[in-house]
C-alpha cells in the first residue's frame, strides 16, 4: 500500500512523469529508486570502436550536445556516461530492431543485438535528456523497446513540387527521430521528373520543367551525386530509401522529354502545369521497355537497397485501346484486356529487376490485372486491394488514403465545404493500424506495416510542408510502432516534448 502511495506520489509531482515522453511509446518502461543528476555533464562511450559504432555515437553526440539550443555543462569531472553495447556479435543482415535503456544513478546504459536497435536505443535517450533539461535529472529505470511492423514508413511526393536535398535531410531527421525506417522518393510524375539520368538528359532538362501561363519556369531535379549524397544520409540513420520510377502513367514528363514513349508520338507534348490523371501513359512498345530497362540500370546503382517501387496507379487506358502497337501486343500475348496488358508490362519490368536482385512494389491497382508472386502491393484507395493480395499470399503494406495522406488538411475549414473524407486530423492519424479484421491470423504477418503520404500538389514550399507533416507524423510513428496506444497519453507525451516540436 505504502509502494502504491509512494508511486503516486511521484506521478503527481509536477514535471515528474513529464521527463518519460519518448515518442513513439517504448514498450515497457518500469521505474526503479533514485535519480540520474547530470548537471556535471554526460559523456558517451562505446563499448568496441568499429567504424558503425562510432559513427552511432557520433549523431548522438551531435543529437545531445551538438544542434540542439541547449547544452549540457562541459565540464569532465562528475560527468555522467552514457555507454553503447552491442550484446553479442552484431548481425547486420537481421532486422531486429529492439534495444533496452538502463538509468543508474550514476550511468546510462543502451544495449541492442544489432546497429539499428541501438540507434534506436539512442533516438529514446535523446528525447529522455532534452526533455529533461530543466531539471538536468532522471528517474532511475528501465526501457525495454521493439516496434509492433517492420515497415515505417513516409513518402514525399517531389514531382508536384520540387524539395531542396537540405529539406529531404530534414524529413529524413524528422523520421529518425520518430523511427520511420523508409523513406519512399516519389521520383516521376506527370509534372516533373526529378532524377539525372546519363543516358536520357532530356528527362531532367525538359521533364524537370513546367512552363506555367505567365512564361515562369518551375521545376528542378537531383543529380546523381545528390541521390547518393541522400541514400548514405538515410543510410546512416537505418533508413531505406525507396524510389519510385512511375509507370505506366504518371509519365507526361517523361513523354515530354522523349515522345516516342506515348502511343501517339506525333502530337504535341508538355510537361503539365495542372493536377489529376493524365491519359497520356507510356505505349508497350518495345522502344519503351528498352527506354525504362536503361532507367532502371541506372536507378538500380543508385539505390543499394532491395525495394524499387513502379506504381502502378490511375493509368488510364484510353490511349491503349486506341493503339495498333498496344491491341497486336495484346493478341500476340493472349491478354483479355488492358488491365492483363499492364500486368504483363508491369512483370516484364519486374523480371528485369529480379535479375538484379531487386523486389518490385506496385500501388493496389496492380492487383486488377493478375498479380505476380513476389511483388509487393501498396494498398492505398482504402485496404481492399492489400487484403486481396494476401489472400493470393503477397506481402502488404498499408496507407489507405483517409488515414494516410498527409496532404489533407488537418481541420475542417469553417470557410470552404471539406468532405469529411478529405480531412485527417491527428486523432484519426492515431487510431490506422494496418491490420485488417478480415485478414486471416496466420496470414497476418504479410502485412509488413503502414505509411504516409505527402503528396504535393497544394504544398508550395518548406513551410507548408512541415506544417503538413508535424505533428501527425508522430501520431503514425506511433501507430506502426506502439502496440499500447493511448490518445490522451500521447497528446500529453507530445505536449510536453521539447524535440518533436
Ligand atoms: C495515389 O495516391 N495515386 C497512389
Amino acid at each position: 500500500m505504502r509502494l502504491i502511495l509512494l508511486f503516486a506520489l511521484l506521478f503527481s509531482l509536477p514535471g515528474f512523469s513529464q521527463v518519460i515522453n519518448i515518442i513513439p511509446n517504448p514498450s515497457k518502461i518500469e521505474l526503479k529508486a533514485g535519480f540520474l543528476n547530470f548537471k556535471q555533464g554526460l559523456s558517451i562511450k562505446t563499448y568496441g570502436d568499429d567504424a558503425e559504432l562510432s559513427g552511432i555515437a557520433r549523431l548522438f553526440g551531435n543529437s545531445l550536445f551538438g544542434s540542439k539550443e541547449w547544452k549540457v555543462p562541459e565540464s569532465k569531472n562528475g560527468a555522467k556516461l552514457i555507454i553503447l553495447q552491442i550484446l553479442e556479435s552484431p548481425d547486420n543482415s537481421s532486422a531486429d530492431e529492439s534495444y533496452s535503456i538502463r538509468v543508474f544513478t550514476d550511468s546510462v546504459l543502451i544495449q541492442s543485438h544489432t546497429y539499428r536497435g541501438l540507434f534506436y536505443g539512442c533516438e529514446s535517450a535523446t528525447q529522455l535528456f532534452i526533455n529533461s533539461v530543466l531539471t538536468n535529472e532522471i528517474p532511475c529505470m528501465e526501457i525495454t523497446d521493439t516496434p509492433q511492423y517492420a515497415y515505417r514508413g513516409m513518402l514525399l511526393d517531389v514531382c508536384r513540387h520540387f524539395f531542396s536535398t537540405d529539406v529531404v535531410k530534414q524529413y529524413i531527421d524528422l523520421m529518425a527521430e520518430l523511427k520511420l525506417n523508409v523513406f519512399h522518393w516519389h521520383l516521376t510524375d506527370d509534372q516533373g521528373w526529378r532524377i539525372e539520368i546519363k543516358k536520357y538528359p532530356r528527362l531532367t532538362e525538359v521533364g524537370g520543367w513546367c512552363t506555367q501561363k505567365d512564361g515562369f519556369k518551375y521545376g528542378g531535379y537531383y543529380t546523381q551525386k545528390e541521390i547518393k549524397e541522400i541514400v548514405a544520409y538515410a543510410a546512416e540513420r537505418y533508413i531505406t530509401v525507396i524510389p519510385e520510377i512511375e509507370l505506366p502513367g504518371h509519365s507526361s514528363a517523361a513523354i515530354a522529354a522523349y515522345p516516342f514513349l506515348s502511343c501517339t508520338p506525333n502530337e504535341p507534348k508538355t510537361v503539365p502545369t495542372t493536377w489529376g490523371i493524365k491519359k497520356d501513359i507510356y505505349c508497350p512498345s518495345d522502344s519503351t521497355f528498352n527506354f525504362l530497362k536503361d532507367v532502371l540500370d541506372e536507378v538500380c546503382a543508385l539505390f543499394p537497397e532491395q525495394y524499387i517501387h513502379m506504381g502502378g496507379d490511375e493509368a488510364p487506358k484510353d490511349a491503349w485501346k486506341k493503339s495498333r502497337i498496344a491491341q497486336a501486343l495484346m493478341q500476340r500475348e493472349h491478354l483479355k484486356n488492358e488491365e492483363e496488358l499492364q500486368h504483363y508490362f508491369l512483370k516484364k519490368m519486374e523480371d528485369y529487376l529480379a535479375t538484379k536482385g531487386k523486389r518490385c512494389i506496385g500501388w493496389g491497382e496492380i492487383v486488377k490485372g493478375g498479380l505476380s508472386d513476389s511483388v509487393l502491393v501498396m494498398s492505398w484507395l482504402n485496404k481492399k486491394a492489400g487484403v486481396k493480395a494476401i489472400a493470393h499470399g503477397n506481402q502488404v503494406i498499408m496507407t489507405p488514403r483517409v488515414y494516410c495522406y498527409f496532404d489533407y488538411p488537418q481541420k475542417l475549414s469553417d470557410k470552404k465545404p471539406t468532405l469529411w473524407m478529405l480531412f485527417l486530423g491527428l486523432h484519426k492519424v492515431y487510431r490506422f493500424s494496418p491490420m485488417a479484421n478480415s485478414i486471416p491470423v496466420e496470414k497476418r504477418n504479410l502485412v509488413l506495416g503502414g505509411q504516409a503520404n505527402v503528396w504535393t500538389e497544394y504544398i508550395i514550399d518548406e513551410k507548408r510542408l512541415h506544417h503538413q507533416i508535424m505533428p501527425r507524423l508522430a501520431a503514425m510513428a506511433e501507430a506502426l510502432w506502439s502496440k499500447h496506444k493511448n490518445f490522451a497519453d500521447f497528446r500529453e507525451r507530445l505536449n510536453n516534448s521539447a524535440v518533436l516540436k
